[in-house]
């Protein structure tokens, strides 16, 4: 088979580049190692920024994240038992959409369908060749045959645990890692928000979080323990523990219900550099990790599939410069958004061995943003997304 781009990873990022790189009229497979069905059952980000929403509008994928997304005007910044709003609209002029990853995903591939979009998923052992020649190769199998796609560039989409940046040798790679000692624990529920609006919430017990995906949807998050298993926590224990690290009139209107998802994720901050190498092109989780607090990850994906897509199609009108400065570019935003997500962590949550004196600095830091106006819009300007 031959294609002009091999995308590896059927996740928001490896789905997004294809569709867009269709409708520009260059062809584009899609090797994914998992099936559909577990693809749009994972549960993940729901924040997009702006510059998402407006390019899931430009790939031709909008129609039901406008009709069913919620767009938020701004977020509730809480502290024991105290807070502040953060108005977007009046320090930006730009809102956030409420819109979860699965609904994104959902809609790419609906998207793709139609437009016979070449998908392959459940493909076993996909390896790189030759990223460093101009004639660079795929190779996978499905169903118990060997497969191979020659192609001019490969997209390595395939998450933080995928192979195209293994692929890159370790004397062209630099790797920068923080592993921070906490976790995260979500639980999704069919019950009313608590909130209109996203509340973020710093407490001694640790850092919580209330989202929501739709008017009779929430998702709320708790800071835990690395070492908790999701067996660990009942729905009762949950609920109660919410309660105790949000506000208190927050606590007394929070509706409770049975989780209809329970799930446990590791916070990171991981960026590879440099994102090519050759005519392998790293983009979303393949090259860099955030931690969730600030809702960046998914929203990194979209910023570095703009860059690749629009370097793609110049390469294919004649002009390489943006394929020829994509790493460059999509570091330099990418860098900025590992700084917002680890300086939100970090004011945000609980560090097992804080000292009094880095506690205070946390609770100073809040009281500022509190006051001041100046730092409220560099927090939202950050929130709502960087320019591409
Ligand atoms: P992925 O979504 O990881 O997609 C990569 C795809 O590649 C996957 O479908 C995978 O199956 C496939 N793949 C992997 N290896 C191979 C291979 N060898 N061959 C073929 N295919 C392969 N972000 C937020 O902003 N908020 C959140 O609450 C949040 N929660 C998260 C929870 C979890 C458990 C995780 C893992 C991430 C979370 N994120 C969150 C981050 C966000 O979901 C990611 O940044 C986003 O999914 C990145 O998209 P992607 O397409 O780059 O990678
Ligand atoms: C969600 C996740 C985040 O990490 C975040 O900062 C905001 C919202 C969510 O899953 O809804």
């Amino acid at each position: 088979m031959r294609t002009q781009v091999a995308i590896i990873g059927g996740g928001p990022a490896g789905l997004l580049l294809s569709q867009l790189l269709h409708r520009k009229g260059i062809d584009t497979v899609v090797l994914e190692r998992r099936s559909r069905d577990y693809v749009l059952s994972r549960i993940r980000a729901g924040v997009l920024e702006w510059g998402a929403v407006e390019l899931l509008r430009e790939a031709g994928v909008g129609a039901r994240m406008d009709a069913e997304g919620f767009p938020h005007d701004g977020t509730y910044l809480a502290s024991e038992n105290r807070g502040f709003r953060i108005d977007f609209v009046e320090r930006t002029g730009k809102q956030v959409m409420v819109y979860g990853q699965t609904e994104v995903t959902r809609d790419l591939y609906e998207a793709r369908d139609k437009m016979d979009g070449q998908i392959i998923d459940e493909a076993e052992g996909v390896t790189i060749h030759g990223a460093d020649t101009d004639a660079p190769h795929v190779t996978y199998t499905k169903d118990g045959s060997e497969h191979r796609i020659d192609c001019d560039f490969i997209a390595g989409c395939d998450g933080f645990h995928g192979v195209s940046r293994k692929t890159i040798p370790g004397t062209v790679l630099r790797e920068f890692e923080r592993v921070y000692p906490f976790g995260w624990l979500g639980l999704l529920s069919e019950t009313p928000p608590v909130d209109d609006e996203l509340i973020y919430a710093q407490h001694s017990r640790g850092f919580a979080l209330c989202s929501m995906r739709n008017a009779n949807l929430s998702r709320y998050y708790l800071q835990v323990p690395l070492d908790d298993k999701v067996e660990d926590w009942s729905d009762d224990a949950f609920w109660a523990e919410l309660k105790q690290r949000i506000p208190e009139d927050a606590a007394q209107r929070l509706v409770t219900g049975p989780s209809i998802e329970k799930s446990i994720a590791p916070l990171r901050s991981f960026v590879a550099e440099p994102m090519r190498w050759g005519r392998l092109f790293l983009a979303g989780d393949a090259a860099h990790i955030v931690p969730p607090t600030g809702a960046k990850g998914l929203n990194l994906a979209a910023s570095d599939v703009h860059y690749l897509y629009n370097g793609l199609v110049q390469h294919y009108e004649g002009d390489d410069e943006g394929i020829e400065t994509y790493s460059e570019r999509a570091l330099a935003r990418v860098w900025k958004s590992e700084r917002f997500s680890w300086s939100m962590t970090t004011l945000l949550h609980l560090f097992p061995d804080q000292s009094p004196f880095e506690r205070r600095m946390q609770e100073a830091e809040f009281d500022y943003l509190a006051g001041s106006e100046a730092a409220q819009t560099a927090l939202a300007e950050n929130y709502v997304g960087l320019p591409y």
